[in-house]
């Protein structure tokens, strides 16, 4: 008799059509440009100096030891804490504290983070709210759980942005068994950060309905076009700061912020990612003993990681300067070569995030204007579908990629729409 599998998972396992044809242009040799790039580690966003004194922090006698702690190494964690606690740029409403070691846990990376969460908020069947459009791994996650990832809608205005549509958010409320509301601060892949009102409404709804939030912070410490007045295509004039302000320590409702060394200094493959807890007193005291149990079951962050957390701290803010540049320098290069008065396209506001989305004419289904992308210009992109937009033609563009890569994926792009639209 055959094995059964899992109905949590009922998704293809074959590969899509762009999937397949790009697998088969590679195999004939065909270089590929990743035009959506979101991997740091092939942006060349470390110098090799930068890597060697990062590799010179692992190596450490503590690394032999094995003393676990649920929560990760307590020295970690407190230089965490500390870290949070000299932030600048956190924006925290009044009330909100920086979070001390016992309210964090380190975990391998904040989709780690998001399967204990769930674990710990949902019964099966129950429901996460979170935004669309968004990151698609959510249904995955949720999915994992046996929990329905129900989306709520934001909205996009041009040029003042994305804005979260709060009555879908209530009716996503009002359909019950939501346990947890994600916001995404920015969100990926629209760049949107939480605005001051839309923030007093989403907590004020959450403490109402007993739902816990969770705020993934992971490109909160890059800002693009937050303060920019797009009035003049975003290349001048500045607005002053719009208020970001991050979840750390929200104390009207249980609330968890994920961040993690993936994005914080571009290294996905270190695996570490961890959550900050905050929130009301015997709700919270009772959420971190229970989180406690589910970290312990798991101890998943490693030994050499934690270890090298103070040093590779310290170093972080440097590559979120150098980051930030990059990202602002390449939305600059973008919004130059695919806009102005007689371009078919059009850039959409990225207050931050590592993402820009650019609407271009549905002369053709997304799909399959992603395959002529692939199979005439030998570009990779990722369609609006993947994030779940509304209405077509959307393509994302990485701002991490080299400078040189973006202009030219960016002049191969606006030529293949020239092209079709002579057809
Ligand atoms: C919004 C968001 N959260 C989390 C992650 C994943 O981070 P990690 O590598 O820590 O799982 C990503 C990855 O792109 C992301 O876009």
């Amino acid at each position: 008799m055959r094995s059964s599998f899992s109905s949590r998972l009922p998704w293809p396992t074959h590969d899509n059509a762009l999937a397949s044809l790009r697998a088969e242009l590679r195999a004939k040799g065909k270089a590929i440009l990743d035009l959506s790039e979101s991997n740091p580690t092939r942006a060349g966003l470390h110098d090799d100096a930068d890597l060697e004194s990062l590799l010179g922090f692992f190596l450490k006698a503590a690394n032999l030891r094995y003393e676990p702690d649920p929560r990760g190494i307590l020295d970690a964690r407190e230089e965490l804490a500390a870290d949070y606690a000299s932030r600048k740029d956190l924006g925290l409403p009044p009330g909100s504290e920086s979070p001390s070691p016992e309210r964090l846990f380190l975990c391998a990376s904040t989709s780690e983070a998001y399967g204990w969460l769930f674990k710990l908020l949902c019964d099966p069947g129950d429901a996460v709210l979170v935004p669309k459009p968004g990151y698609p791994l959510f249904d995955y996650l949720a999915g994992f759980e046996s929990v329905e990832a129900r989306s709520y809608r934001l909205d996009y205005a041009h040029p003042s942005g994305w804005r979260i549509d709060l009555d879908s958010v209530k009716s996503a409320l009002d359909a019950g068994r939501a346990k947890a509301l994600v916001l995404i601060n920015p969100n990926n892949p629209t760049g949107s950060y939480l605005r001051a009102e839309e923030r007093k409404a989403l907590v004020e709804l959450c403490a109402r309905s007993g739902c816990a939030l969770i705020a993934d912070e992971v490109f909160y410490g890059f800002p693009v076009e937050a303060d920019r007045d797009l009035a003049d295509g975003g290349r001048s004039s500045f607005v002053g700061e719009r208020g970001r302000s991050s979840f750390i320590g929200e104390r009207q409702v249980l609330t968890f912020v994920l961040d993690g060394l993936s994005k914080r200094l571009g290294l996905p493959q270190m695996k570490l990612g961890w959550i900050a807890a905050s929130g009301p007193a015997p709700e919270l005291e009772e959420a971190l003993g229970r989180l406690e149990i589910i970290a312990d079951a798991y101890l998943s962050a490693g030994a050499p990681i934690q270890n090298a957390l103070p040093e590779l701290l310290a170093s972080s803010a440097d590559f979120a300067a150098r980051t930030r540049l990059r990202l602002t320098r390449n939305m600059e290069t973008l919004r130059s070569l695919l806009e102005g008065p007689l371009s078919p396209h059009r850039v959409l506001r990225c207050e931050g995030g590592w993402t820009a989305i650019v609407e271009s004419p549905r002369l053709l289904p997304e799909e399959e204007l992603a395959l002529g992308l692939l199979r005439e210009e030998a570009l990779w992109s990722q369609p609006g579908y993947f994030f779940d937009m509304e209405r077509e033609a959307f393509f994302t563009f990485g701002l991490i990629l080299r400078p040189e890569d973006l202009e030219r994926g960016a002049r191969a792009y606006a030529a293949f729409f020239e092209r079709l639209m002579k057809r």
